[in-house]
């Protein structure tokens, strides 16, 4: 197993409450072999964790506009603030927008009493 696919403590439980996100770095880029960072986010959504890569399938930029700010209005997508693309919180899906049938990477998630944990798929 390389380090990208090893666990990542993002926070703990009490840093999560329903319907809030935390944001974090999985990856430091590299300029010297062009590769940037890869950021990722968590978020609670009645009781559970889920994660992805803060990356948009349409033009592999990253989906918020402010720290934390993901859902579109409703709060029932996420949403994409560059061209509108919505996602299923639970899987990640693209159902409506330019990168429609795509879907967020989604990352592994592991919560513990004091830790919540992510790592990116094998
Ligand atoms: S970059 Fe996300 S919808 Fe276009």
């Amino acid at each position: 197993m390389n380090e990208h696919h090893s666990w990542h403590k993002v926070g703990s439980p009490d840093d999560l409450v329903d319907d809030s996100f935390l944001e974090f770095t999985l990856i430091k880029g590299n300029p010297e072999d062009q590769t940037t960072d890869q950021r990722g986010f968590v978020f609670r959504r009645n009781g559970k964790v889920y994660g992805y890569l803060n990356r948009c399938p349409h033009l592999g930029i990253e989906l918020n506009w402010m720290p934390g700010r993901f859902m579109d209005s409703d709060n029932c997508f996420i949403q994409c603030s560059t061209h509108g693309a919505l996602f299923l919180p639970d899987s990640g899906e693209c159902i409506a927008g330019p990168c429609q049938g795509e879907a967020l990477v989604s990352l592994e998630v592991a919560e513990s009493r004091d830790a919540i944990e992510v790592r990116l798929p094998e």
